[in-house]
């Protein structure tokens, strides 16, 4: 097997870590600034080092300043310290599952190519992708390297 691939989905950390994780997503949720799309989304973030973060969806009467959940809890946790994450829970209002926009799974890769993304629904649906599957043949930092 090489390097950047997973023959199965793995869950980091037990069930309790889990629960917690969408818990702090669905209150990063409750807390998202959507008054635009009325979609609002919280993520909850786990870092390598046990440490959680979460971000919500910030929107802005200039519509493309608005800013993702996810990316949000990126930077967050990259500005507290952490670069290197496991698992990544988001949490939305909408039917089914959905998994992170284009532009934030670029993010995501750039720090933790093998992390696993969740995505729950207040309704108790879930799903979960590796990055490998949402970001196949990804640009990356080793794309810039010069021969
Ligand atoms: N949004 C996120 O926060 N994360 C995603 O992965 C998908 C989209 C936000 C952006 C915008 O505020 C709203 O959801 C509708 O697209």
């Amino acid at each position: 097997m090489s390097a950047g691939e997973r023959t199965a989905v793995e869950l980091p950390g037990d069930a309790r870590t889990v629960t917690l994780l969408r818990e702090r997503a669905f209150t990063a949720m409750d807390r998202a600034y959507a008054p635009y799309s009325n979609f609002k989304v919280g993520a909850a973030l786990l870092a390598t080092d046990g440490s959680v973060t979460e971000g919500c969806n910030v929107e802005n009467a200039s519509y493309p300043a608005g800013l993702c959940a996810e990316r949000n809890a990126v930077a967050a946790a990259v500005a507290r310290g952490n670069r290197s994450f496991e698992l990544i829970v988001v949490a939305t209002e909408a039917e089914e599952p959905t998994p992170p926009c284009g532009i934030c799974r670029q993010v995501l890769e750039e720090f933790s190519p093998h992390m696993l993304v969740m995505s729950f629904t207040r309704e108790g649906r879930e799903a979960r992708w590796t990055m490998d599957e949402l970001l196949p043949k990804a640009f990356t930092p080793h794309s810039l390297d010069r021969r």
